[in-house]
């Protein structure tokens, strides 16, 4: 199968890069005001990265941490145990962030190519290879989904359309293109959008601040929106679709995803909209039976007590859970790279998951 065709800005973006022997980042806290890089040489520097979302979204972590263990057997350069050697890198990595299945999956792939390499091979270069190759096929399994989505999209209408995105699943997000956002380029491309609504997302801005920053550079008609607009846009703005991300789809199909995806998944129930997740099947966590059994990251009260430079704090506690948990039933269909799952539940998943790479 074609994937969809490359976004000439998509490309340009690049959330993480391989460059000189480090791990280059684009510090993704100060978007949109500045574009600035951070160089990381070793695990525990990608590892705080990670935790303090200098790197964020599921796919993106996973790619970061797999580049952290390829940083991490460079600075071991030789062992007799590249297991007991690279131990506690792959465990501080592994607890940076406790929601995307996708940093414990990337680790899981660097630790049985470990396992498989001869006693000579030279491992800090074939763990380097192995972090590139998850990183190229996140790339290529976005521009999959793009097509795939942007197909499920044209198959119920044919004309441009509005469309609600939360959070920030795009090439910032990702290897690059995107998940969500990949779908929505694909079907600008392909002339099926008008217009993107972007929930802000709070607290942490991943839409105003990167959503939109992707889509204008990208020339995509979108406006921002507080979060709480999104029923009243629902029922004033003709919207077809929310199209979101996932950070870890439960063997049912439950999706665990940036805060406020379950109230939109309503929402959008209500309002008769469709719903579609978009995940590289990386997401799917075939271990976990039902979505309420992940852990959801708590942050800072810090994220939620300053507004413009000013301090909101007055002394009451803050609790900031930072995903949540839609039901499958509140699902229309879940894009994956293997292929679309309508009306997901356990049977379907399952389905998928058995089979290899389609395209
Ligand atoms: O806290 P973040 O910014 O890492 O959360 C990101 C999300 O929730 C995304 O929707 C998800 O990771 C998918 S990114 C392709």
């Amino acid at each position: 199968m074609q994937p969809a065709t490359q976004s000439a800005t998509a490309d340009k973006v690049k959330a993480l890069e391989w460059r000189g022997g480090v791990l280059r980042l684009l510090d993704q806290r100060q978007l949109p005001a500045r574009e600035e890089y951070i160089d990381c040489a070793d695990a525990d520097q990608v590892a705080t990265a990670i935790r303090d979302m200098v790197v964020r979204g599921a796919p993106a972590i996973g790619i970061a941490a797999a580049y952290g263990v390829a940083l991490a057997a460079r600075r071991v350069g030789q062992s007799e145990d590249w297991a007991q050697a690279l131990k506690a890198d792959l465990e501080l990595l592994e607890n940076a962030r406790p929601t995307a299945v996708n940093l414990s999956w990337a680790l899981k792939l660097m630790r049985d190519r470990l396992a498989r390499l001869s006693a000579h091979a030279d491992v800090p270069a074939r763990l380097l290879e192995a972090a590139q190759s998850i990183h190229q096929s996140d790339h290529e399994a976005n521009l999959t989904m793009g097509k795939l989505g942007m197909e499920l999209i044209r198959k119920h209408q044919k004309t441009p359309q509005n469309l609600l995105t939360h959070c920030n699943a795009g090439a910032l997000a990702t290897g690059g293109y995107g998940t969500a956002l990949g779908v929505i380029r694909a079907a600008h491309a392909a002339g099926l959008v008008d217009k993107v609504f972007i929930d802000e997302t709070r607290p942490w801005l991943q839409g105003s601040r990167l959503t939109a920053w992707e889509l204008e550079r990208d020339g995509i008609e979108a406006s921002i929106n507080v979060d709480s607009a999104a029923g009243h846009l629902m029922k004033t703005q003709t919207i077809t679709w929310v199209i979101v991300g996932a950070d870890r789809i439960a063997a049912n199909g439950d999706v665990v995803n940036k805060i406020g995806t379950y109230s939109l998944s309503i929402l959008a129930m209500h309002h008769g909209l469709r719903f579609m997740v978009v995940a590289p099947s990386s997401t799917i966590d075939m271990a976990l039976e039902h979505g309420d059994e992940v852990v959801i990251e708590e942050r800072g009260a810090a994220e939620l007590l300053q507004l413009g430079g000013q301090s909101l704090d007055v002394g009451v506690p803050v609790f900031n859970p930072v995903f949540d948990v839609t039901p499958a039933d509140l699902i229309d269909a879940i894009v994956t790279e293997k292929g679309v799952i309508e009306r997901p539940d356990a049977r379907k998943l399952a389905d998928l998951m058995s089979h290899r790479h389609l395209h």
